[in-house]
């Protein structure tokens, strides 16, 4: 069964116009789709229609095969698929990190032996076990950040939504989050992680771009960023090199198209002119 399923959907806030149109985006299990656009392009909204937060004005979305706009699916549907936004520190509602953790389960019921275990597994997913009984407000932005993650993985989801949720850290600790993403994954994870940083979106299995509420490109992301100029058209920053290689490949050279990242296309200049 597909994790995710998005058939013919469109959607208008109250009565403005279509801010999603024509989305057809399926996701399967153990998949990691990055979806990327600039500011405006609708990829919040789509986030909020994927946990049934907002219903489809056409078409339909369905996680594991539940329909979003059957208001009976959405308690399932977002035990399912969870959420991690942008701002840690909404995210956090207690003092300690462990009693933080307990919430979500808490408020679905489950037992209080078994909220313990959960809350240890979450820890050690996030590598950090050792802030069991820390203060959240004392730890670092990607420290947070990977509790908010923790806070989540708590409540045993099968997906994991993340929206922006490394746009407010600093370097290290987007590479702290991204880290604990791509081990989630490789554990078996399906993951949706939403962004406009396009090196977050190098590993991913698919990327795929939004512009104006709508899919405008999609596919690995070697295909994708070989598009360079295309993609600076939809107000995405194409990492430098990407467009470089892009640039030589039109006068000529012989630069490989999966070449988007510096090394990679400085050994291939490399290659070229010590052979020349
Ligand atoms: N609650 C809302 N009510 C009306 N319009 C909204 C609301 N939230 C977002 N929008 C509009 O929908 C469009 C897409 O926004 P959003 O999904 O937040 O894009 P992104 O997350 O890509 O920045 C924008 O034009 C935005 O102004
Ligand atoms: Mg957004």
């Amino acid at each position: 069964m597909n994790a995710l399923e998005i058939k013919d959907l469109d959607f208008a806030y109250e009565s403005g116009k279509n801010v999603l149109s024509g989305i057809n985006i399926t996701v399967e299990e153990g998949e990691f789709v990055c979806l990327l656009g600039r500011n405006g392009s609708g990829k919040s909204t789509l986030a909020r229609l994927i946990n049934g937060l907002l219903a489809p004005t056409g078409g339909s979305v369905s996680v594991f095969g539940m329909d979003s706009s059957d208001k009976k699916n959405l308690f399932e549907i977002r035990k399912r698929a969870g959420m991690v936004f942008q701002n840690p520190d909404n995210q956090m509602v207690a003092s300690i990190v462990e009693d933080d953790l307990a919430f979500g389960p808490e408020n679905v019921g489950v037992k209080r032996e078994e909220i313990g275990e959960r809350i240890s597994y979450a820890l050690a997913a996030v590598g950090m076990e050792e802030f069991r009984h820390s203060t959240p407000s004392r730890l670092s932005g990607g420290q947070k950040q990977r509790i908010a993650i923790a806070g989540v993985l708590a409540l045993k989801p099968d997906i994991l939504i993340l929206d922006e949720s490394t746009a407010m850290l600093d370097p290290k600790g987007r590479g702290e989050v991204m880290k604990v993403v791509k081990d989630l994954n490789k554990n078996g994870m399906t993951i949706v992680s939403i962004t406009h940083y396009m090196d977050e979106a190098v590993d991913c299995d698919r990327a795929v771009v939004l512009s104006e509420g709508k899919i405008v490109m999609q596919g690995a992301p070697r295909e994708v960023f070989s598009r360079a100029e295309e993609l600076a058209r939809y107000g995405l920053n194409v990492p430098k090199a990407a467009y470089i290689a892009q640039k030589l490949r039109e006068n000529g050279l012989p630069i490989a198209d999966d070449i988007y990242e510096g090394e990679a296309l400085e050994k291939a200049l490399c290659g070229l002119f010590q052979k020349g």
